[in-house]
């Protein structure tokens, strides 16, 4: 690595980081695609305010943090700024329910008893939009808007390089099956994670700075700060990010991607560090979150818990990976490592390294 690079071996790593250029571009959204839920957005927000007037429905998630791809799911939350009406969101979700399912062809399921009361809308794929639309609703979720603000600072700061390895990896997990939170795995939003770890605080020199800790020009109050009780500061200023920040780091996409399968596959310590991007590596200790095979006396679920730990950069005693499960993590890091051996074998072949990487 490093000074020891054959100029065969830069050339590989220069024809990687094109061929997967070429392999995200065409699985971006449409600016059509974007147009119609954009559509879809406004005519729900029309028909949830003649219910409650207070209310706005915002978006989140991979539609507005640029790292979304073609037919992604909607991520929407409903706002209400009538404090008297939040507080009754369950009747509100079945209310709202009732009247998406009298006014629009959407298919809907109100899950108003849920954890986090959601509306969950599904449209058939027609002609006009082969996929549908599935789309989820939440309330008063408003730390989920100042993550997405986050990510997609991040991703402005340097988007050739952020922007393909997100993506390209988003693509990869949900082909490799590693992506299904409900079956053990891992989110996208905990995959954008570890990236955005991987270039603070793992690269040396870094790809990316800090955003929640760089020379705190912060605003004096830290009322304006805290949304339900968390710190949500963050440098957003992106203008002056773009002029004062430059990165020491040049490695391609194409390397920074080996660097990223190898250091999850054999670098990092899964048994006792805690991935955090506002603070770097800590240590389960420090959180809580050790395997509750110590704490003893706990469920087999709740044993799982912390297999892999990604603190919230928000909500930080909350632990984005805490679906992953036993197995969930020994299959990620079998992936991690297949990925590492096919892009180091592949030399001869950039193209068929991207595919068969993404099989
Ligand atoms: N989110 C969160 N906590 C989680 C998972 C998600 O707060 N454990 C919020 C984040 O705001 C995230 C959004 O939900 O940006 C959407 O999460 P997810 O669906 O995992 O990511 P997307 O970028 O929307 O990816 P996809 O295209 O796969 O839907
Ligand atoms: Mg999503």
């Amino acid at each position: 690595q490093g000074a020891a690079q054959s100029l065969p071996y830069r050339q590989y790593l220069t024809d990687l980081s094109t061929s997967l250029f070429s392999f995200v571009l065409p699985l971006l959204p449409t600016a059509e695609e974007l147009a119609t839920k954009e559509e879809v957005r406004g005519l729900i927000e029309r028909l949830i305010k003649t219910i409650e007037p207070s209310s706005r429905l915002a978006s989140f998630g991979s539609s507005c943090n640029s790292f979304g791809l073609r037919n992604s799911d909607m991520d929407l939350v409903c706002l209400i700024d009538n404090k008297e009406a939040a507080l009754h969101a369950s009747d509100l979700v079945a209310m709202i329910g009732d009247l998406l399912e009298r006014e629009t062809n959407f298919e809907v399921k109100p899950l108003p008893k849920a954890r986090i009361p959601i509306i969950k809308l599904t449209l058939n794929p027609s002609p006009g939009l082969p996929y549908g639309i599935a789309c989820d609703i939440g309330f008063e979720n408003r730390l989920a808007l100042e993550n997405t603000r986050l990510l997609l600072t991040y991703a402005t700061i340097d988007p050739a390089r952020i922007r393909t390895l997100v993506l390209f990896l988003k693509v990869w997990s949900k082909r490799r099956k590693i992506n299904s939170p409900y079956r053990g795995t891992l989110s996208s939003y905990g995959f954008t994670l570890m990236v955005i770890f991987f270039l603070v605080h793992v690269k040396n020199p870094p790809v990316l700075p800090n955003l929640q800790r760089i020379a705190p020009l912060r605003p004096m109050s830290k009322e304006e700060t805290t949304i339900d009780g968390r710190d949500v500061w963050f440098f957003d200023d992106t203008e002056t990010l773009r002029k004062e920040w430059s990165s020491a780091n040049f490695e391609s996409v194409g390397e920074l991607l080996i660097d990223f399968f190898r250091y999850y596959s054999h670098d990092f310590q899964y048994n006792n560090t805690v991935i955090s991007i506002r603070a770097g590596h800590l240590t389960k200790e420090s959180k809580g979150w050790m395997n509750d095979i110590d704490v003893g006396g706990l469920n087999e679920n709740a044993r799982d818990r912390n297999r892999l730990c990604i603190e919230d950069p928000f909500e930080t005693p909350y632990n984005v990976a805490r679906t992953v499960t036993k197995d969930g993590l020994y299959t990620i890091r079998g992936e991690f490592m297949r990925a590492t051996r096919i892009l180091t074998q592949h030399r001869d072949q950039r193209d068929r390294a991207v595919l068969a990487l993404a099989e």
